[in-house]
């Protein structure tokens, strides 16, 4: 399996605040490529979908509730390693608990309005591309 591509979700309340130039800039000047882009307007069924392991948690209704309140920008990104330099990128779950200089230290509200999502795996990763872009959609260096 391939371990050069994440996938990435500037959530709502982020690109409501016009930060998404901002968190793109710092993605993109940390080494990693935009390999696919673009914006969406998630439904509930794709929302659900794509959080289905959490699909238990008490969280969820709230979860899919949020990450359908409004458009987001979904993106494939290119790096060697990308899942976990990706991670170490944005920072823990929770802004308060994330490192300084962490997109999510910089950016996020709280836990749910976290300002990105990044894939915790090159499994998660392909399957979150896959439900998002289609092969033409995507440029891979
Ligand atoms: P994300 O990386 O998008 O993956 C799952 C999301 O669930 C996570 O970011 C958080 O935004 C959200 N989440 C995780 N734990 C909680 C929690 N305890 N309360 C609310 N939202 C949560």
């Amino acid at each position: 399996m391939r371990n050069d591509l994440t996938f990435t979700i500037i959530k709502p309340s982020a690109f409501e605040k016009n930060l998404t130039g901002a968190i793109l800039e710092t993605i993109t000047r940390n080494g990693f490529k935009i390999a696919a882009m673009k914006m969406v307007r998630m439904t509930p069924e794709k929302a659900g979908l794509f959080y289905e392991v959490h699909k238990e948690r008490p969280f969820f209704n709230d979860l899919v509730e949020y990450m359908t309140s409004g458009p987001v920008i979904v993106a494939a990104l290119q790096k060697e390693n990308a899942v976990n330099d990706f991670r170490s990128l944005i920072g823990s779950t929770d802004p308060a608990d994330a490192a300084y200089g962490t997109i999510r230290k910089m950016f996020a509200e709280s836990k749910s309005a976290n300002a990105v999502h990044g894939s915790d795996s090159d499994e998660n990763a392909e399957r979150e591309i896959g439900l998002f872009f289609s092969e033409e959609e995507i440029y891979l260096k």
